[in-house]
Protein backbone atom coordinates (compact mmCIF):
# COMPACT_ATOMS: atom_id res chain seq x y z
CA UNK A 1 0.00 0.00 0.00
CA UNK A 2 1.20 3.72 -0.93
CA UNK A 3 -0.01 5.84 2.10
CA UNK A 4 -0.62 9.72 0.99
CA UNK A 5 -3.00 10.20 3.55
CA UNK A 6 -0.61 11.75 5.79
CA UNK A 7 -3.00 14.87 6.55
CA UNK A 8 -4.75 12.92 8.50
CA UNK A 9 -2.90 11.21 10.95
CA UNK A 10 1.33 10.15 9.34
CA UNK A 11 2.12 6.65 9.16
CA UNK A 12 4.73 4.87 9.85
CA UNK A 13 5.41 6.68 12.30
CA UNK A 14 9.49 6.31 13.46
CA UNK A 15 10.41 3.34 15.19
CA UNK A 16 11.48 5.44 17.72
CA UNK A 17 8.59 6.70 18.63
CA UNK A 18 6.52 3.18 18.44
CA UNK A 19 9.39 1.88 20.79
CA UNK A 20 8.71 4.89 23.17
CA UNK A 21 4.87 4.79 23.38
CA UNK A 22 4.80 1.10 24.13
CA UNK A 23 7.53 0.87 26.74
CA UNK A 24 5.43 3.49 28.06
CA UNK A 25 2.16 1.36 28.36
CA UNK A 26 3.08 -0.51 31.68
CA UNK A 27 3.38 2.21 33.83
CA UNK A 28 1.94 3.70 37.39
CA UNK A 29 -0.62 6.69 36.85
CA UNK A 30 1.80 10.00 36.70
CA UNK A 31 1.20 12.85 39.08
CA UNK A 32 -0.73 11.05 41.47
CA UNK A 33 1.05 8.84 43.62
CA UNK A 34 4.30 9.38 45.60
CA UNK A 35 5.59 6.19 45.00
CA UNK A 36 8.81 5.69 42.44
CA UNK A 37 7.27 4.56 39.50
CA UNK A 38 4.36 7.49 39.47
CA UNK A 39 7.42 10.06 40.19
CA UNK A 40 9.15 8.72 36.96
CA UNK A 41 6.16 8.46 34.71
CA UNK A 42 5.43 12.49 35.83
CA UNK A 43 9.23 13.00 34.84
CA UNK A 44 9.10 11.41 31.25
CA UNK A 45 6.04 13.78 30.89
CA UNK A 46 7.45 17.21 32.06
CA UNK A 47 10.52 15.86 29.69
CA UNK A 48 8.07 16.00 26.98
CA UNK A 49 6.55 19.26 28.22
CA UNK A 50 9.92 20.96 27.89
CA UNK A 51 11.01 19.37 24.88
CA UNK A 52 7.87 20.97 23.31
CA UNK A 53 8.18 24.49 25.28
CA UNK A 54 11.66 24.57 23.43
CA UNK A 55 10.02 23.43 19.66
CA UNK A 56 7.62 25.27 19.67
CA UNK A 57 8.77 28.70 21.56
CA UNK A 58 6.74 28.58 24.22
CA UNK A 59 7.61 30.97 27.06
CA UNK A 60 7.65 28.00 29.95
CA UNK A 61 7.21 24.24 30.13
CA UNK A 62 3.93 25.05 31.98
CA UNK A 63 2.68 27.10 29.31
CA UNK A 64 2.26 23.64 27.14
CA UNK A 65 -1.16 21.96 27.90
CA UNK A 66 -1.48 18.19 26.71
CA UNK A 67 -4.41 17.47 24.97
CA UNK A 68 -6.13 14.44 23.48
CA UNK A 69 -5.63 16.25 20.16
CA UNK A 70 -6.40 19.45 18.20
CA UNK A 71 -9.51 19.34 18.26
CA UNK A 72 -9.42 19.22 22.20
CA UNK A 73 -6.98 22.43 22.53
CA UNK A 74 -8.85 24.39 19.99
CA UNK A 75 -12.65 23.74 22.01
CA UNK A 76 -10.84 25.26 25.37
CA UNK A 77 -9.66 27.97 23.53
CA UNK A 78 -12.93 29.17 21.41
CA UNK A 79 -15.39 27.86 24.43
CA UNK A 80 -12.83 28.66 27.33
CA UNK A 81 -12.28 32.17 26.14
CA UNK A 82 -15.92 33.45 24.82
CA UNK A 83 -18.16 31.17 27.15
CA UNK A 84 -20.12 33.88 29.54
CA UNK A 85 -18.55 36.40 28.59
CA UNK A 86 -20.26 36.46 24.31
CA UNK A 87 -18.46 38.73 21.94
CA UNK A 88 -17.07 38.64 18.67
CA UNK A 89 -14.99 35.83 16.90
CA UNK A 90 -13.16 36.40 13.47
CA UNK A 91 -12.08 33.10 12.18
CA UNK A 92 -10.09 32.61 8.39
CA UNK A 93 -12.88 30.74 5.48
CA UNK A 94 -10.29 27.52 5.87
CA UNK A 95 -11.02 26.54 9.11
CA UNK A 96 -11.39 23.02 9.98
CA UNK A 97 -14.66 22.02 12.16
CA UNK A 98 -12.56 21.70 15.16
CA UNK A 99 -12.83 25.50 14.99
CA UNK A 100 -16.38 26.01 13.54
CA UNK A 101 -18.09 23.43 15.44
CA UNK A 102 -17.10 24.63 18.94
CA UNK A 103 -17.83 28.08 17.14
CA UNK A 104 -20.96 26.98 16.48
CA UNK A 105 -21.93 25.83 19.96
CA UNK A 106 -20.57 29.24 21.58
CA UNK A 107 -23.26 31.29 18.76
CA UNK A 108 -25.96 29.33 20.28
CA UNK A 109 -24.82 31.36 23.95
CA UNK A 110 -24.76 34.93 22.52
CA UNK A 111 -21.12 34.80 20.34
CA UNK A 112 -21.05 36.52 17.14
CA UNK A 113 -18.50 35.38 14.45
CA UNK A 114 -17.52 36.78 10.83
CA UNK A 115 -15.34 34.29 8.64
CA UNK A 116 -12.91 36.39 6.49
CA UNK A 117 -12.28 35.23 2.98
CA UNK A 118 -8.37 34.60 2.40
CA UNK A 119 -6.79 35.45 -0.39
CA UNK A 120 -3.76 34.41 -2.37
CA UNK A 121 -2.35 37.79 -1.54
CA UNK A 122 -1.07 38.31 1.89
CA UNK A 123 -1.76 41.64 2.08
CA UNK A 124 -5.73 41.47 0.66
CA UNK A 125 -6.18 38.93 3.88
CA UNK A 126 -4.14 40.74 6.07
CA UNK A 127 -6.59 43.86 5.03
CA UNK A 128 -9.93 41.07 5.17
CA UNK A 129 -8.78 40.40 8.35
CA UNK A 130 -8.34 44.07 9.57
CA UNK A 131 -11.65 44.74 8.16
CA UNK A 132 -13.43 42.26 10.40
CA UNK A 133 -12.67 43.44 13.44
CA UNK A 134 -15.03 44.89 15.60
CA UNK A 135 -14.17 46.78 18.60
CA UNK A 136 -16.18 43.51 20.55
CA UNK A 137 -14.34 40.87 19.18
CA UNK A 138 -12.37 38.45 21.65
CA UNK A 139 -10.70 36.05 20.04
CA UNK A 140 -9.28 36.09 16.36
CA UNK A 141 -8.70 32.08 15.03
CA UNK A 142 -6.56 31.45 12.01
CA UNK A 143 -5.25 27.88 10.30
CA UNK A 144 -1.81 28.15 9.61
CA UNK A 145 -2.12 25.61 6.99
CA UNK A 146 -5.21 24.55 5.41
CA UNK A 147 -6.24 20.61 5.82
CA UNK A 148 -7.83 20.84 2.41
CA UNK A 149 -6.28 23.08 0.30
CA UNK A 150 -2.43 23.16 1.80
CA UNK A 151 -2.90 26.70 1.53
CA UNK A 152 -0.35 28.58 4.37
CA UNK A 153 -1.50 31.58 5.60
CA UNK A 154 0.63 34.68 7.10
CA UNK A 155 -0.61 34.19 10.64
CA UNK A 156 2.48 35.89 12.10
CA UNK A 157 1.46 39.12 10.33
CA UNK A 158 -2.04 38.17 11.32
CA UNK A 159 -0.51 38.04 15.17
CA UNK A 160 1.05 41.44 14.80
CA UNK A 161 -2.27 43.14 13.48
CA UNK A 162 -3.93 41.72 16.43
CA UNK A 163 -1.46 42.95 18.80
CA UNK A 164 -1.78 46.37 17.67
CA UNK A 165 -5.43 45.90 18.82
CA UNK A 166 -5.12 43.75 21.76
CA UNK A 167 -7.04 41.15 20.64
CA UNK A 168 -5.96 37.39 21.28
CA UNK A 169 -4.99 35.14 18.56
CA UNK A 170 -5.01 31.43 18.66
CA UNK A 171 -4.01 29.56 15.84
CA UNK A 172 -4.79 26.09 14.37
CA UNK A 173 -1.83 24.56 13.84
CA UNK A 174 -2.68 20.75 12.86
CA UNK A 175 -1.25 20.98 9.86
CA UNK A 176 1.75 23.09 10.45
CA UNK A 177 3.44 21.78 13.69
CA UNK A 178 6.27 19.77 13.04
CA UNK A 179 6.18 21.36 9.16
CA UNK A 180 6.99 24.98 10.05
CA UNK A 181 8.75 26.78 13.02
CA UNK A 182 6.66 27.98 15.38
CA UNK A 183 7.00 30.64 17.89
CA UNK A 184 4.56 31.23 20.30
CA UNK A 185 5.87 33.35 22.70
CA UNK A 186 6.66 36.02 20.38
CA UNK A 187 4.02 35.56 17.97
CA UNK A 188 0.45 33.86 19.32
CA UNK A 189 -1.54 33.80 22.90
CA UNK A 190 -2.89 30.08 21.23
CA UNK A 191 -1.57 27.03 19.44
CA UNK A 192 -3.32 24.24 18.72
CA UNK A 193 -1.43 21.13 17.64
CA UNK A 194 -2.26 17.93 16.81
CA UNK A 195 0.36 15.20 18.16
CA UNK A 196 -0.03 12.43 15.09
CA UNK A 197 0.27 14.28 12.31
CA UNK A 198 3.42 16.07 12.09
CA UNK A 199 5.01 15.14 15.58
CA UNK A 200 4.71 11.67 14.33
CA UNK A 201 2.98 10.81 17.63
CA UNK A 202 0.02 8.31 18.51
CA UNK A 203 -3.21 9.24 17.85
CA UNK A 204 -4.89 10.70 20.62
CA UNK A 205 -2.14 12.86 21.43
CA UNK A 206 -2.34 16.91 20.76
CA UNK A 207 -1.21 20.42 23.15
CA UNK A 208 -2.45 23.47 23.47
CA UNK A 209 0.58 26.27 24.28
CA UNK A 210 -1.43 28.19 26.14
CA UNK A 211 0.38 32.08 26.65
CA UNK A 212 -2.54 33.77 27.71
CA UNK A 213 -3.74 30.95 30.32
CA UNK A 214 -5.48 34.12 32.08
CA UNK A 215 -8.22 34.67 29.65
CA UNK A 216 -9.37 30.83 29.53
CA UNK A 217 -11.89 29.22 31.58
CA UNK A 218 -11.72 25.55 31.98
CA UNK A 219 -13.91 23.84 30.11
CA UNK A 220 -13.18 20.19 31.73
CA UNK A 221 -12.72 19.75 35.25
CA UNK A 222 -11.83 16.72 37.64
CA UNK A 223 -8.32 15.34 39.10
CA UNK A 224 -5.06 16.74 38.98
CA UNK A 225 -3.08 14.79 41.69
CA UNK A 226 -2.73 18.59 43.22
CA UNK A 227 -4.73 20.75 45.68
CA UNK A 228 -7.42 17.84 45.95
CA UNK A 229 -9.51 19.49 48.68
CA UNK A 230 -10.60 22.35 47.28
CA UNK A 231 -13.61 21.76 44.66
CA UNK A 232 -12.31 24.80 42.31
CA UNK A 233 -9.46 23.88 39.95
CA UNK A 234 -5.99 24.85 41.04
CA UNK A 235 -4.93 27.95 39.42
CA UNK A 236 -1.22 26.47 38.68
CA UNK A 237 0.05 26.00 35.39
CA UNK A 238 -0.38 23.03 33.62
CA UNK A 239 -2.77 21.57 36.22
CA UNK A 240 -5.09 24.00 35.73
CA UNK A 241 -5.89 22.65 32.58
CA UNK A 242 -5.10 19.22 32.50
CA UNK A 243 -7.55 16.81 34.35
CA UNK A 244 -8.44 13.23 34.28
CA UNK A 245 -5.14 10.64 34.06
CA UNK A 246 -2.72 11.81 31.02
CA UNK A 247 -2.37 9.86 27.91
CA UNK A 248 1.06 8.64 29.19
CA UNK A 249 2.50 6.08 25.83
CA UNK A 250 1.28 9.08 23.75
CA UNK A 251 3.00 11.66 25.53
CA UNK A 252 5.86 9.15 26.03
CA UNK A 253 5.57 8.87 21.84
CA UNK A 254 5.29 12.08 21.10
CA UNK A 255 8.43 13.16 23.16
CA UNK A 256 10.45 10.70 20.81
CA UNK A 257 8.50 12.31 17.83
CA UNK A 258 9.46 15.56 18.82
CA UNK A 259 13.65 14.15 18.43
CA UNK A 260 12.75 13.01 15.64
CA UNK A 261 11.00 16.02 14.09
CA UNK A 262 14.11 17.89 16.13
CA UNK A 263 16.76 16.38 14.63
CA UNK A 264 15.79 16.63 11.06
CA UNK A 265 14.35 20.13 11.17
CA UNK A 266 10.78 21.49 10.41
CA UNK A 267 12.79 23.11 7.07
CA UNK A 268 13.73 20.01 5.82
CA UNK A 269 10.75 17.91 6.17
CA UNK A 270 8.88 20.90 4.39
CA UNK A 271 10.91 21.24 1.46
CA UNK A 272 10.71 17.36 1.26
CA UNK A 273 7.21 17.34 1.27
CA UNK A 274 6.24 20.42 -0.83
CA UNK A 275 8.76 19.54 -3.32
CA UNK A 276 6.86 16.07 -3.45
CA UNK A 277 4.06 17.53 -4.26
CA UNK A 278 4.80 19.98 -7.11
CA UNK A 279 6.39 17.31 -8.29
CA UNK A 280 2.87 15.36 -8.33
CA UNK A 281 0.98 19.05 -9.64
CA UNK A 282 3.49 19.21 -12.50
CA UNK A 283 2.22 15.43 -13.54
CA UNK A 284 -1.72 15.97 -12.80
CA UNK A 285 -1.34 19.42 -14.37
CA UNK A 286 -0.92 17.30 -17.81
CA UNK A 287 -3.73 15.17 -17.66
CA UNK A 288 -6.93 16.93 -18.92
CA UNK A 289 -9.45 15.31 -16.35
CA UNK A 290 -7.79 16.89 -13.30
CA UNK A 291 -8.98 19.44 -11.97
CA UNK A 292 -6.65 21.67 -9.93
CA UNK A 293 -7.72 24.35 -7.41
CA UNK A 294 -4.42 25.78 -6.02
CA UNK A 295 -1.55 27.61 -7.74
CA UNK A 296 1.61 25.09 -8.01
CA UNK A 297 2.86 25.06 -4.91
CA UNK A 298 5.86 26.61 -3.27
CA UNK A 299 7.86 25.89 -0.24
CA UNK A 300 7.23 28.91 1.78
CA UNK A 301 3.90 29.35 0.20
CA UNK A 302 2.34 25.55 1.72
CA UNK A 303 2.34 22.16 3.16
CA UNK A 304 2.33 18.86 2.09
CA UNK A 305 -1.17 18.43 0.71
CA UNK A 306 -2.89 18.67 -2.81
CA UNK A 307 -6.44 18.20 -2.97
CA UNK A 308 -8.02 17.85 -6.96
CA UNK A 309 -11.26 16.59 -8.98
CA UNK A 310 -11.30 14.30 -11.78
CA UNK A 311 -13.87 15.44 -14.23
CA UNK A 312 -17.15 13.71 -14.26
CA UNK A 313 -15.91 11.06 -11.71
CA UNK A 314 -17.03 11.99 -7.42
CA UNK A 315 -14.37 12.09 -4.91
CA UNK A 316 -14.92 9.29 -3.04
CA UNK A 317 -15.63 7.40 -6.23
CA UNK A 318 -12.10 8.36 -7.10
CA UNK A 319 -10.49 7.64 -4.00
CA UNK A 320 -11.84 4.10 -3.85
CA UNK A 321 -10.42 3.41 -7.44
CA UNK A 322 -7.51 4.12 -6.38
CA UNK A 323 -7.41 2.69 -2.89
CA UNK A 324 -8.03 -0.66 -4.99
CA UNK A 325 -4.59 -0.28 -6.46
CA UNK A 326 -3.02 0.28 -3.55
CA UNK A 327 -3.00 4.21 -3.10
CA UNK A 328 -4.37 5.64 0.08
CA UNK A 329 -5.85 8.91 0.23
CA UNK A 330 -8.97 10.73 1.42
CA UNK A 331 -11.84 11.99 -0.42
CA UNK A 332 -14.91 14.06 0.16
CA UNK A 333 -14.99 17.03 2.89
CA UNK A 334 -12.40 16.33 5.40
CA UNK A 335 -14.44 17.25 8.32
CA UNK A 336 -14.05 21.29 6.21
CA UNK A 337 -16.85 22.04 4.78
CA UNK A 338 -16.05 25.78 4.94
CA UNK A 339 -12.57 25.12 3.59
CA UNK A 340 -14.15 23.76 0.63
CA UNK A 341 -16.50 26.33 -0.14
CA UNK A 342 -13.37 28.55 -0.42
CA UNK A 343 -13.16 26.81 -3.81
CA UNK A 344 -16.42 25.75 -4.47
CA UNK A 345 -16.05 22.39 -4.23
CA UNK A 346 -18.59 22.44 -0.80
CA UNK A 347 -21.08 19.46 -2.76
CA UNK A 348 -19.09 17.80 -4.60
CA UNK A 349 -15.88 17.56 -2.29
CA UNK A 350 -11.97 16.92 -3.59
CA UNK A 351 -9.31 13.93 -3.90
CA UNK A 352 -6.39 14.41 -1.47
CA UNK A 353 -2.76 13.43 -1.34
CA UNK A 354 -0.77 14.32 1.36
CA UNK A 355 2.89 13.45 1.85
CA UNK A 356 5.31 13.32 5.21
CA UNK A 357 9.07 12.61 4.86
CA UNK A 358 8.14 9.64 4.91
CA UNK A 359 7.12 9.65 1.43
CA UNK A 360 9.35 8.83 -1.91
CA UNK A 361 9.38 10.25 -5.10
CA UNK A 362 8.00 6.51 -6.24
CA UNK A 363 5.33 6.96 -4.42
CA UNK A 364 4.15 10.35 -6.00
CA UNK A 365 4.31 8.80 -9.42
CA UNK A 366 2.72 5.66 -8.77
CA UNK A 367 -0.31 7.55 -7.45
CA UNK A 368 0.04 9.94 -10.68
CA UNK A 369 0.01 7.00 -13.21
CA UNK A 370 -2.91 5.47 -11.29
CA UNK A 371 -4.74 8.38 -11.37
CA UNK A 372 -3.96 8.42 -15.60
CA UNK A 373 -5.01 5.20 -15.50
CA UNK A 374 -8.50 5.34 -13.79
CA UNK A 375 -9.10 8.78 -16.00
CA UNK A 376 -8.41 6.39 -19.10
CA UNK A 377 -5.03 8.75 -20.06
CA UNK A 378 -2.20 6.23 -20.54
N1 LIG B 1 -8.23 16.65 10.20
C1 LIG B 1 -7.76 15.43 9.61
C2 LIG B 1 -7.79 15.47 8.12
O1 LIG B 1 -7.66 16.52 7.55
C3 LIG B 1 -8.33 14.21 10.20
O2 LIG B 1 -7.92 14.45 7.49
Amino acid sequence: MIYLDNAATTYPKPRSVRNAAFGAINSANPGRSGHKMSISASEQIFRCRVKAASLFGASSPENVIFTSGCTQAANMVIKGVTSKKGGHVVVSDLEHNAVMRPLSAVAGDGVSYTVVKTSQDDEETLRAFRDALRSDTRLVVCTQISNVWGIRLPVERIAAMCRQYGIPIMIDAAQSAGVVKINAADNFDFVCIAGHKGLYAPMGTGILIAQRPEIMRTIIEGGTGSKSRSLEMPDVLPDRFESGTPNLSGIVGMSSGIDFVKNIGEERIRSHEVGLISKLYDRLSRNRRVILYTARPQVDKCGGVLSFNIEGMDSESAAALLDERGIAVRAGLHCSPAAHEHFGTQDIGAVRISTSYFTTENDIFAAARAIDVITNIK
